[in-house]
């Protein structure tokens, strides 16, 4: 693992699209395993500007992005499609075509796990995955519980992301309470994993995460496993 320590939010977006432009630099064709929250906005937005400025070019890159709640259409301002769509397609020369999220309006969400799970795979696999930590330690939407979902999964949401995420709701009612969720196969398939951890709110449970015992019941502390991961936070 590589940690790296930066002054405040702004220089953790920096260096965290540093890593995602090298990547797109050298391997103009990959795929990028993407993170929607606050934690990556600032991120998406350097990258943006970088792609205005002509620095920096998506045309042929593909991405996945780790997680949408079921029942919410691209249309939904708490959709991740929508979140997305707002805070990079729109921005960066990304064609339509290469951008994936689970689709949370599927008719059948068992069978939608199994076709996002078979899409990443035949798009040869995750380059980077860029990933953000739960006040719980979840990573995407894998909650703490007693094993690790492999792959992509539907999952119940827990009370307690329901009422964090629910802030970005008009009440928690609206609060989906399912998820399709890339699974712990899925993310640690990622040839690259960047965990981006932002204020005072994360650095408990990330601490836990990357120095702790290896447990389900702080579900990114499994990224320990992984041979290629750094990790961006602030002081
Ligand atoms: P945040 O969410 O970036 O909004 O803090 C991270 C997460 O819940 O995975």
């Amino acid at each position: 693992m590589k940690l790296i320590k930066t002054k405040n939010y702004e220089e953790m977006s920096q260096k965290a699209a540093n890593v995602v432009s090298s990547v797109v630099t050298l391997k103009p064709d990959c795929v990028l395993g993407l993170a929607t929250g606050d934690t990556p906005v600032g991120m998406y937005r350097i990258l943006a500007e970088r792609n205005k400025k002509g620095d920096l070019d998506f045309k042929n890159i593909k991405t996945v992005n780790l997680d949408e709640y079921v029942g919410l259409s691209a249309e939904h301002p708490q959709s991740y499609q929508y979140f997305m769509n707002q805070n990079l397609y729109s921005k960066v020369n990304l064609s339509s075509n290469n951008t994936h999220i689970p689709d949370g309006l599927a008719k059948d969400p068992e069978q939608e796990c199994k076709r996002y799970e078979e899409l990443i795979y035949s798009l040869g696999g995750i380059e980077l995955l860029v990933l953000g930590i739960g006040n719980n330690g979840h990573i995407a939407f894998n909650e703490p519980d007693d094993s690790f979902p492999k792959e992509t999964h539907v999952v119940k949401l827990t009370e307690d992301t329901r009422r964090v995420n629910g802030r970005f709701f008009d009440s928690l009612d609206e609060v989906p309470y399912y998820a399709i969720s890339m699974g712990m196969k899925s993310i640690m398939s990622a040839r690259a994993i960047m965990l981006l951890a932002s204020g005072e709110v994360k650095k408990k449970i990330l601490y836990e995460s990357i120095y702790g015992p290896i447990t389900p019941m702080v579900p990114a502390s499994v990224l320990q496993l992984h041979p290629n991961l750094l990790v961006i936070t602030d002081q």
